[in-house]
Formats: structure tokens, C-alpha cells, sequence
């Protein structure tokens, strides 16, 4: 088995759960992406952004709505230089707008990734993988890609099972 990256996204705070607003310790994508690592191993990077968004959701959602419209590339506190030496790449974010947190692409675009070997892992409530794959695409010019895992986020504590299934079929 080759060296597996799990690159993530995931927001602490205030979170809608099953249709209401409530603040969780740890976010839904970094529970799915450890449950990723604790299967098939490999490296955990999570991505960062300097300016943090707001604790309010509502807020939080129009901000992220705003940096989809500007097709924003937020700033990192630190970003990965290159994927040398991995075989299979996890991209884990939660559906912000049907895709990925703008984050997510900051770090994607710098990088190369001819010949890796790609999977989406999205978090949602209800928009599942949304475009998060043909996005992945556009941006991963010479990967493979594998098949993509939705995770619904207010059932990420309880997706362990599935994620490790999932997770021990790609990665090669
Ligand atoms: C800014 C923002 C936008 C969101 N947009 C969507 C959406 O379009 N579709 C959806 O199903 N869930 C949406 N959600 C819910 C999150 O995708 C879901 O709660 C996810 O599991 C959060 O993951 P995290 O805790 O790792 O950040 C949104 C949440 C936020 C904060």
C-alpha cells in the first residue's frame, strides 16, 4: 500500500445539527478525517485560514457565501509545499455552498498532482458530495480519482465503520 495523505478543512463553533444551531468541540470533517488516518494511516494537514470566520453561523455562512462569489483564496497560517513521496491523497472539507471552503483551494491550486491518487471526503447536511468532485477535478490536473465519500456531519461520531470500509478500498 502506497503513503496516504488526509488533507482537511474543518471548523470549530457553532454548527447547524439536524436543523438547529448548536456548538460543537471538534469539527464533523476532522473526526471523519482521523477515522480516515486511524484506518489506513498516513499523514493528517489541516488546513488553517489567518483571518478566522465568525463563531456565528449565520454570519459564518454569509462569509463563506461572499468568498465563493469573489472566488476568494483565503490566506493560510501555513500551507504544504509539496505531495512528494505520497501515493493517495484524501481531500476532506465540510459543503459550504455545495462545495468546498475556498481554503480548501487555496492549498489544492499550489500544488502538483500529477499521478496522486485522489478521493473527496465532504461533510454536509444534505447536499452530500455536492460539487465538490468536478471541482476536485478542475483543480487536480494529472490525478486519478477514486470515489468520493459523503458524510452526513451530524452523524460524523458514528461514521467510523463506514469511513474505515470506505477508506481501506482507495487507498492503493
Ligand atoms: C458556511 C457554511 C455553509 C454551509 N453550506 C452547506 C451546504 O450548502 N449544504 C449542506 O448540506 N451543508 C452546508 N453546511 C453544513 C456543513 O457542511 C456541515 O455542518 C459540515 O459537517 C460541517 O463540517 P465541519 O464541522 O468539519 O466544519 C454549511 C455550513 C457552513 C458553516
Amino acid at each position: 500500500m502506497g503513503k496516504n495523505l488526509i488533507l482537511y478543512y474543518s471548523r470549530k463553533g457553532e454548527n447547524y445539527v439536524n436543523g438547529s444551531i448548536r456548538s460543537i468541540p471538534k469539527g464533523n470533517t476532522e473526526i471523519v478525517a482521523e477515522y480516515i488516518q486511524k484506518a489506513v494511516g498516513g499523514d493528517l494537514f489541516e488546513l488553517e485560514t489567518v483571518r478566522t470566520y465568525s463563531a456565528d453561523y449565520t454570519e459564518c455562512t454569509r462569509q463563506a457565501q461572499e468568498e465563493l462569489r469573489a472566488h476568494a483564496r483565503p490566506e493560510l497560517k501555513r500551507y504544504l509545499d509539496s505531495l512528494d513521496g505520497y501515493d493517495n491523497v484524501f481531500v476532506c472539507g465540510p459543503c459550504w455552498w455545495g462545495t468546498f471552503p475556498m481554503a480548501v483551494f487555496t492549498q489544492l491550486e499550489r500544488l502538483d498532482w500529477t499521478g496522486k491518487h485522489v478521493c473527496a471526503v465532504m461533510t454536509h447536511e444534505g447536499s452530500g458530495l455536492g460539487s465538490c468532485e468536478r471541482d476536485l477535478k478542475a483543480v487536480c490536473k494529472g490525478a486519478a480519482f477514486g470515489k468520493g465519500l459523503a458524510v452526513h456531519g451530524a452523524d460524523a461520531a458514528r461514521s467510523e465503520t463506514t469511513v474505515a470500509a470506505w477508506a481501506a478500498k482507495e487507498a492503493r
